[in-house]
Parts: structure tokens; C-alpha cells; sequence
């Protein structure tokens, strides 16, 4: 799309939110008006597309937001967009709004349907990544990440706490369905004993040598961090076969779960969710579509949606190798 079609833009939120969406939002909402764009809210992500349930964003409608967590668009999975029916209504309602471009903040979930639409239908679309699960490739960090971190850490320090006191075995849930990064870096922050995350093989030998060689030196109490997404067993029934293997621990199990999700943003998250939300008004502007704005080596950068969906952030093999060194 030429500049000079660009003239309303819609935003939205989409798949699980994350602390920062409101700060991206703001940037979008901003830039576009910097640059004489039209900007239009997009509330419950593609659901809210499909029904029309759109409203009129400016300057000071996303006053105060910056330091919210959650996003004021509210978020929605939607079951309907993955039919033709559904993108269909949804282009239909585009084009009632005179809808020309979106801005698509979420995670891979949403960045496929923006794919499929902008292909069936060529409205210009752009990504945001916005997940705590620091999962879509293209960029270092996705927004909510550093804030879901941070909030795990904290939760993990308390539970050392009382783990330490009581003598104490605990598995820590964090959050990440398929991903490891909040569990191995939380793990490192927090000093857990050993962390379980689905881009590595574990085996329940190896965590019961890990507990054994624990007691020789000396350790009373102690903290295992477990991915949501662990292969290997939940994290109940990893507790429960280390208590049949070590019957004298005293194991109990935290899921730290959706508390991840909320909170305030991280400085951190804010000012990538603000780059980020700047970066994608620039990249529609230059007629970039299907792509996602991502900050690699601090550069803005775009890469295509299909190489955001497909392909994955690496986990870092010296973190792993860190956390086994620095639990001994
Ligand atoms: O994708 C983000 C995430 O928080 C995952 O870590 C988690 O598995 C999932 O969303 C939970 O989704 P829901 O809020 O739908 O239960």
C-alpha cells in the first residue's frame, strides 16, 4: 500500500494479553496521529473485527494507559476467524469502516490469522508480538516478557522463603506452554535447584541424581522451576514420583499461573511496547505488509509474519550450562 492510501488504521489485541499491550496500543494510537492516520480500536481481537465492535482512538483516549497492565481493547481467542465465514465478516466490516491496514498485537495465534486474512483479502497487515512466552522469532524480546519474568522472581524469592524455613522441596510452575524462557531465566534469577523446560530432554534420573547430589552437599531445602509446556510429566506428577523415590522430602507444588499475565509493565516492556508500537506505524507507512516489527541487537527491525510463525527463538545453551553450574 502506497503512503498515501494509508489513512485509517485499525489496532488490535489478540490471543493471551500481556503487561504492556496498553503501551504498544498508545504508540500506535500516537504515531498514527503524528501522521495524520486515522486510528481505530479494535476491541476482543478478531472477534471484535468480525462484529463491527470498533471505536474512534486519539491522542487522549489512551492517556493513562502507559503503566497499565492488561489492554484496554481486551483480548479474545477466536474460534470464528479461523473459518471463511468469519474473515469474510470481518473484511466486510473493514471495508465498512474504510479499514485499510491493522496493526495485529499478539502472538502467533494472531499473527496466522493476520497472514491468512491479508492474503485472502489484501488488507495490509502488520504484528506486534505481545506474549509473556518470549517465543516469536524476529525479536529479542516480546512485550510482557520482562514483566512476567520479574513477577515470577518475585513469587519464587517468596516461596524460597517459607521453602527454607520448613526445610522444604518445591516445584515451581511458571508459565510458557511451549516455551522455556520465563522458567530457565526465573530459574537462574531465583537459584532454583534444576530447571525443566520442553526445548530439553529431562529425565526423572536425572532430576532424582540432581536431588541426590543436593543432600550430599548439603542442601536442606530446595526449588525446582518447571515449564507449563515440560515434556516429561506435569509438574504434580513429577512431584509425586519424587516423593515415592525420596519419601522423607517434604514436596509441595506451586503453578504460579496467571498472575504472569497481569500486573504493571516493567520499564523494560514499556519502552519496547512503544518502539515497537512507533515501529509498526513506520512500517505500514513505508508500505511494508505481512511482516512483525521486532527489536533485534536494539534495532528496529521487520521480519516476515511466515518466519515469525514458523520459526523459533532459540533457547541460549549457556544459560542452561549457568543454571546447572550455580545450583551446586
Ligand atoms: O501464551 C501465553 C500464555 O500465558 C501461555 O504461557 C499459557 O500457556 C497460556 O497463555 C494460557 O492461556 P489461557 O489464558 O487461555 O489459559
Amino acid at each position: 500500500m502506497s503512503q498515501s492510501k494509508l489513512k485509517k488504521i485499525g489496532v488490535f489485541t489478540s490471543g493471551g494479553d500481556a503487561p504492556g499491550m496498553n503501551a504498544a496500543i498508545r504508540a500506535v494510537v500516537r504515531t498514527a496521529n503524528y501522521y495524520n492516520i486515522e486510528c481505530l480500536g479494535i476491541r476482543s481481537g478478531y472477534n471484535g473485527l468480525i462484529n463491527g465492535e470498533v471505536i474512534k482512538l486519539g491522542p487522549r483516549s489512551v492517556k493513562n494507559i502507559i503503566n497499565q497492565g492488561g489492554t484496554m481493547l481486551k483480548s479474545a481467542r477466536s474460534d470464528e476467524f479461523r473459518t471463511e465465514e468469519g474473515r469474510k465478516k470481518a473484511y466486510e466490516q473493514c471495508r465498512a469502516h474504510g479499514i485499510n491496514a491493522l496493526v495485529c498485537i499478539g502472538g502467533d495465534g494472531t499473527f496466522t490469522g493476520a497472514k491468512v486474512f491479508s492474503e485472502e483479502y489484501g488488507v495490509q497487515v502488520i504484528g506486534v508480538p505481545g506474549t509473556i512466552d518470549n517465543d516469536i522469532f524476529g525479536t529479542d524480546f516480546t512485550i510482557g516478557y520482562d514483566t512476567a519474568l520479574n513477577t515470577a522472581v518475585e513469587a519464587i524469592d517468596k516461596i524460597r522463603d517459607t521453602a527454607t524455613s520448613h526445610n522444604r522441596v518445591f516445584f515451581v510452575e511458571v508459565m510458557g506452554r511451549d516455551a522455556g524462557f520465563i522458567a530457565l531465566n526465573s530459574g537462574i534469577a531465583s537459584g532454583a535447584l534444576d530447571i525443566l523446560i520442553p526445548e530439553q530432554k529431562d529425565s526423572i534420573k536425572d532430576l532424582f541424581q540432581v536431588f541426590r547430589d543436593a543432600a550430599k552437599r548439603g542442601k536442606t531445602s530446595s526449588i525446582v522451576v518447571v515449564a507449563e509446556g515440560e515434556k516429561m510429566a506435569t509438574t504434580y506428577e513429577l512431584a509425586e514420583q519424587t516423593k515415592k523415590e525420596f519419601p522423607d522430602f517434604d514436596i509441595r507444588v506451586a503453578i504460579l499461573g496467571h498472575i504472569q499475565r497481569g500486573g504493571t509493565p516493567s520499564c523494560a516492556d514499556r519502552v519496547l511496547a512503544s518502539r515497537l508500537g512507533y515501529g509498526a506505524v513506520e512500517g505500514l507507512r513505508k508500505g511494508l505488509t505481512n511482516v512483525m516489527a521486532g527489536i533485534q541487537a536494539n534495532q528496529l527491525v521487520f521480519t516476515p509474519i511466515e518466519d515469525a510463525i514458523k520459526k523459533h527463538n532459540e533457547i541460549n545453551q549457556d544459560l542452561l550450562k549457568i543454571a546447572e553450574i550455580l545450583a551446586l
